[in-house]
């Protein structure tokens, strides 16, 4: 057959092909929505350069150097991406996606202790409201843009929208046939919504998690040791010694449990000691960290070297956009610069990645289908331009770890949930529908193709929203929450250093 012989002699072409130019080109257009992608592709083995990448019927059906490839992608759309990189969509493991339209706490120069210091203003502190402007619905509708418009695909966010990110804390929420069990996701494992702070025992609410209904959750994703304090380390004593708390309260609950285990992801650890993350580690239970949020409310942030080198599986989670990241990639920022600035230690670019992609699928319970570009699983996948410049981290401007994980919006040249075009460069226009919109990402104009998900245009969508804070957002996000240590501990007159939390005196704390 002509055709056919013809699109043989493409492919057998394609390992010689230069494209002198930046970004992703369209090479040849095939007779299905199945795509053929070519550059770095981040696999579970490392970045590898002139790769390819099948995408057929929403899944990756090949990735390798394309010599085993044969005339399969003879029906693709073949797309030369030759200085990119091709990374799995992020997973972001942590949001309280329905306040994505506030904007970003101011910072009042008050640091607390424990959660319920800001939430409530327990113990004399300031309460911290963000009110969500408009319907919650309409706000988690623009968080999840948001983060598809920055390389999140997936997200455990507290809240979903039909379409757009995959809600993996909903059933309804997974899309392109993605199948349960979801995570649960947990504010209160310990029924302490009111503000509820212990130290000694665990009265807290009368319905606190059992042990019981917490072994049987594929994955359970919860809240524990928000804080910096005693009260913070009681969280965790709660729900990790059966023993520390025997005696039952009067209105129901007040008993400790024991719920770690593989199936659990504890949200931001703040308050766990270092035999805690021992005993995280040997149970082998997961961590969700939220550095940004972190430093900004209590001024610090888990010294995440340990746990790696305990061997605990953590993954990354912006938290929520009042005082977190506005997406993933601020997110790792945030984290690498903390942990080198604060800490003295490298996060290197693919341990990173690593927070963002395989370990976030599995603290969600989804490694069989996401979180890699593996044959068989659901092709939600990024391409940046790797061109990113700017951070002291991108000093490894050819790590195409840092390209991914670094990289601003505007470098990002596609965006595939389930090999659906979600986000385009101008340079793949050819393939979009006209159901997608020209968008300006800064200084470029990318196609978006979400109307048909959302309901109206992106731009119908912004209007309706009167004045929001912004789905696309420029490299440094207005009013961003500062990651920046602002709580030191002295150590002599002139020095400050991070102590261990727990042997510090409270009364020693240097408020700005
Ligand atoms: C990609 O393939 C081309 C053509 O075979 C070759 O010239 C180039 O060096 C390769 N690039 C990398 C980064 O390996
Ligand atoms: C569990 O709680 C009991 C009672 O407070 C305490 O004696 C014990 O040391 C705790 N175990 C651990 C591992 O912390
Ligand atoms: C952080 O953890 C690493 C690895 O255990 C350790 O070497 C380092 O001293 C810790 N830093 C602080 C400030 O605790
Ligand atoms: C972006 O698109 C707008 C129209 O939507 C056009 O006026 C503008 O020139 C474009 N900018 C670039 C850099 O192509
Ligand atoms: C959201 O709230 C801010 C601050 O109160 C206000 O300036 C803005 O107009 C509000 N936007 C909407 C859509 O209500
Ligand atoms: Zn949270």
């Amino acid at each position: 057959m002509r055709t056919a012989g013809f699109l043989s002699f493409v492919l057998a072409a394609l390992p010689c092909l230069r494209v002198a130019s930046a970004g992703c080109r369209v090479v040849s257009r095939g007779i299905t929505r199945d795509l053929l992608l070519r550059g770095t592709v981040i696999t579970p083995e490392g970045a590898l350069p002139n790769y390819t990448v099948l995408v057929q019927s929403g899944k990756v059906t090949y990735v390798g150097d394309s010599c085993g490839l044969g005339t399969r992608a003879r029906d693709a759309s073949h797309i030369e991406c030759a200085d990119s990189v091709i990374s799995p969509g992020f997973i972001n493991t942590h949001e309280h996606i329905e306040y994505s339209t506030v904007r970003p706490l101011a910072d009042i120069g008050e640091l607390v202790d424990h959660r319920h210091d800001w939430r409530v203003g327990a113990r004399g502190h300031t309460p911290r409201y963000a009110p969500v402007n408009g319907s919650k619905v309409e706000a988690t509708r623009w968080g999840e843009l948001r983060h598809l418009f920055s390389g999140t695909t997936s997200i455990v966010g507290g809240a979903m929208v039909s379409g757009l990110t995959r809600n993996l804390d909903y059933v309804a929420g997974l899309e392109d046939g993605l199948v349960a069990p979801v995570a649960l996701n947990d504010v209160f494992p310990l029924d302490d919504a009111d503000g509820i702070m212990r130290n000694g025992d665990c009265d807290y609410g009368p319905e606190p998690m059992n042990r019981e209904t917490a072994g049987k959750l594929h994955r359970y994703i919860a809240h524990i040791g928000e804080g910096l304090d005693a009260e913070a380390a009681n969280e965790f004593a709660c729900l990790s010694n059966m023993t520390f708390d025997n005696m039952p309260a009067s209105d129901g609950g007040g008993l400790s449990t024991d719920l770690i285990a593989p199936n659990l992801a504890i949200i931001h650890a703040l308050g766990l000691s270092t035999a805690d993350f021992d005993l995280v580690a040997a149970r082998d239970a997961q961590v969700v960290w939220s550095p940004r949020s972190n430093v900004f409310l209590y001024g610090k942030t888990l010294n995440v070297t340990y746990l790696l080198e305990a061997g605990i599986t953590v993954a990354l989670g912006t938290d929520w956009l009042p005082s977190g990241s506005a997406t993933m990639g601020r997110e790792a920022v945030c984290a690498a610069s903390f942990t080198e600035e604060s800490y003295g230690m490298t996060l290197e670019p693919k341990t990173l990645w690593e927070m963002m992609t395989l370990n976030a699928a599995k603290v969600a319970g989804f490694e069989q289908d996401l979180g890699s570009i593996e044959v068989g699983k659901l092709a939600d996948i990024v391409v940046f331009d790797g061109q990113a410049q700017g951070r002291s981290d991108m000093k490894h401007q050819s790590d195409a770890f840092a390209q991914a994980i670094f990289a601003p919006a505007e470098n990002i040249e596609l965006v595939l949930r389930g090999g659906k075009f979600m986000l385009a460069s101008n340079g793949l226009k050819s393939l979009s529908t006209d159901t997608c919109e020209t968008l300006a990402f800064g200084n470029v104009n990318k196609t978006a193709c979400v109307a048909d998900e959302l309901g109206s245009s992106f731009k119908e969508f912004e209007a309706s929203l009167q004045g929001v804070y912004p789905a696309i957002l420029p490299a440094v996000p207005p009013d961003e929450p500062s990651c920046e240590l602002t709580r030191c501990y002295p150590t002599t007159q002139n020095q400050c250093s991070i102590e261990d939390h727990f042997t510090i005196n409270t009364q020693q704390v240097l408020h700005r």
